[in-house]
């Protein structure tokens, strides 16, 4: 079975004390069952690397597309291995629409990050217009064929794939679980059909304003290995009582709550 797993992308929030007091905290608690992911800024994944001692895995916001050279304000693949980094968020709903990221884009910054040894958290997910007009499949299925069209099985490794409907995104209405468990279906079907060996490589999870009251309607899934949380990820409160919740829900070693 694979290993669920909780992201936190705290995007461009926080500061150094935040990063700092957050990974010292966080690291008393960790179990092995569920694995954590943090995504911070780029500029404290170095000294959050110190605290976390791989306990706690780290990833990067975003990647260049490109190997090094003159491109002013970017962060390489090699350079992201070089200070420990072993994840890297690609195609975030924020990057394609506010940084014109399509899905050739998207797939270049895939391919470079497993060239280096980067796992991809590859997020997709329909905007509301789409959704209204029952486009969703479509369009997920789209964001993973422009990944597949260039690359082969072996360079895939392990990868996770977030469905982020964006409508859901920040704003509080998360998806209606059933529709999370039919679309992630439809995700491994994608996959599968292509090889299944990429359906035996990848997490899928789910995103969109997931918090510690919500949480408890998506853990019941059997088709979510676990989540990509913003906003919530930002309260170590908050964040700590998913984890302890997923935790609970997927070990059998059972956690009390409230320690
Ligand atoms: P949210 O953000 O949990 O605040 O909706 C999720 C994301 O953008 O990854």
């Amino acid at each position: 079975m694979k290993k669920k797993v909780i992201i936190a992308n705290w995007k461009m929030n926080g500061s150094y004390s935040f990063a700092i007091n957050f990974s010292k905290k966080l690291f008393n608690y960790v179990k092995k069952d569920v694995e954590i992911i943090l995504l911070p800024s780029f500029i404290y994944l170095y000294s959050m690397k110190n605290i976390l001692q791989k306990k706690i895995l780290l990833g990067s916001q975003d990647i260049s597309f490109n190997k090094s050279g003159a491109f002013t304000g970017e962060i390489s693949a090699s350079m992201l291995v070089d200070i420990g980094c072993k994840y890297s968020l690609i195609g975030h709903s924020e990057r394609r629409k506010l940084h014109m990221e399509n899905n050739f884009i998207v797939a270049k910054k895939f391919k470079i990050a497993k060239l280096y040894g980067i796992s991809s958290i590859l997020c997709i997910g329909e905007s509301l217009q789409e959704k209204e007009r029952a486009r969703e499949i479509e369009v997920i299925r789209k964001q993973i064929y422009a990944i597949l069209d260039i690359i082969q099985p072996e360079e895939w490794g392990e990868t996770i794939i977030a469905y982020e409907p964006i409508w859901a995104i920040g704003t509080g209405k998360f998806a209606n679980p059933k529709h999370v468990q039919k679309v992630h279906i439809e995700i491994r079907n994608v996959l599968n059909e292509w090889s299944e060996f990429y359906t035996r490589n990848t997490r899928i999870v789910y995103g969109g304003s997931i918090n510690s009251t919500n949480v408890i309607n998506f853990l019941k899934l059997s088709e979510i290995d676990g989540f990509l949380i913003g906003n919530a990820s930002l309260i170590f409160e908050e964040f700590l009582f998913i984890y302890k919740l997923c935790v609970k829900k997927y070990s059998n070693n059972l956690l009390k709550l409230n320690t």
